[in-house]
């Protein structure tokens, strides 16, 4: 991998992982990922972050080669996750004096986590709007909490106008992946920090304050242009507003039947001018997928067989993400599936029930084993509801 330098003083050392079969035990990243981490070079080194046990050695390598000789004085714990702290420990017992920057939260994790020699000599506590003065540089702390765990801060670098942004304005794929941001960065957002929208929001405000030239967060590509546009992502995405107009069809299907009418709601809906849809396989497609899209989109039909007189489980488990995840502002279209009694729309409402402000359209279609004639005006139906005005808000 080529040399990355984000300033003459101010160098990466994170690592690319490529063969991660799931990330956080439980995302595909088709792009591998990258564990990010800088060397700030300087009258005092500081380290920001050290990166995941699966890179630990060459991340070692590349921290010696660019310390030239040198010792690191701090080293500066944004997130105690353990795809970033997994090498405290270990920095740590080979740089004795180093000493280790975080707030009071970040210490209580460390002494979860490890057990690090002399850490009460060694730690330095930090506040919110704290400085640290490493000779050129200054560093200043914000803190930043649940932006993805309560110890999580940002650091913004005064005199390069960095801002090192913890998990914030990440993205899967790792650096020498190419593709365009947005995807995996929408994917990476709601799907790992999704459920803290307002937390982030509050972070964009501290953020709105500082002027800032680039934004180094801990995974994807280091952001130097158009900061605005990735800003500006970030605000929707965490005010939880449709970024686009278009449709997301959810499906949970046993034999294909469901999955008949899922595929007819996308032509029904073609046919009627919308121009962005999505369709997924809930039972087989990337479940984190099906989770940003649903974000993406100002609206979604949700397709599902019934079972257990409740709904598909596939079905039950996206709804129970979003659900999670704080899914609302949205309008939702409802088609259930059942041989002898139908449950899966009774239970899809009452999942959705508890999101706020979710509108359902008054047309539920109601599949008996196939689709039939009249499933299909009633989908028309439906169709003209998503894309129309008059639906119930619940
Ligand atoms: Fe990349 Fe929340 O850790």
């Amino acid at each position: 991998m080529k040399e990355i330098n984000i300033t003459e003083q101010i160098k990466y050392i994170g690592v690319d992982d490529k063969t991660i079969d799931l990330f956080e035990g439980q995302y595909v990243v088709p792009n591998g990922i990258s564990y990010n981490s800088y060397l700030i070079k300087d009258e005092k080194n500081v380290i920001m972050d050290t990166v995941d046990k699966r890179a630990t050695e060459e991340w070692f390598k590349k921290l010696e080669k660019e310390l030239e000789n040198e010792k690191p004085d701090y080293l500066v714990v944004s997130h105690m996750e353990p795809d970033h702290a997994a090498n405290i420990q270990k920095l740590t017992e080979k740089y004795p004096n180093m000493k280790i920057i975080g707030n009071e939260k970040t210490f209580t994790f460390i002494q979860q986590f490890f057990d690090i020699q002399k850490l009460e000599e060694r730690k330095i506590v930090v506040k919110e709007g704290d400085t640290i003065s490493t000779g050129k540089h200054t560093l200043q702390f914000f803190m930043a909490p649940m932006v993805h765990w309560p110890e999580v801060m940002v650091t913004y670098e005064q005199t390069e106008k960095i801002l090192f942004t913890a998990d914030g304005f990440g993205k899967f794929g790792t650096l020498d992946t190419d593709e365009e941001w947005t995807c995996e960065a929408r994917r990476y957002y709601f799907n790992i920090v999704g459920k803290y929208g307002a937390q982030v929001q509050q972070l964009l405000k501290k953020a709105a304050n500082l002027e800032i030239k680039t934004i180094c967060p801990l995974h994807g590509p280091i952001l130097k242009e158009n900061l605005d546009f990735y800003i500006q992502k970030y605000d929707i995405w965490s005010k939880y507003e449709p970024e686009d107009e278009g449709v997301l069809i959810a499906y949970a299907s046993i034999y294909g039947n469901t999955k008949e009418a899922a595929q007819e709601m996308v032509s029904i809906l073609k046919e009627k001018g919308v121009e962005k849809i999505a369709i997924t396989d809930l039972a087989r497609d990337d479940m984190a997928e099906a989770i940003e899209d649903a974000f993406r989109y100002d609206k979604m039909i949700l397709a599902a067989s019934s079972y257990n007189m409740g709904v598909f489980p596939f079905m039950e488990q996206f709804l129970h993400h979003l659900q999670g995840k704080h899914f609302q502002n949205r309008k939702v279209g409802i088609i259930e599936n059942g041989t002898w009694a139908p449950s899966a729309g009774k239970c899809m409402r009452e999942i959705l029930e508890k999101m706020r402000n979710i509108e359902i359209c008054p047309t539920v279609v109601t599949i008996r084993s196939k689709m039939n004639e009249q499933n299909k005006k009633e989908m028309q139906q439906l169709a003209e509801e998503m894309i129309g005005g008059d639906n119930n808000e619940i």
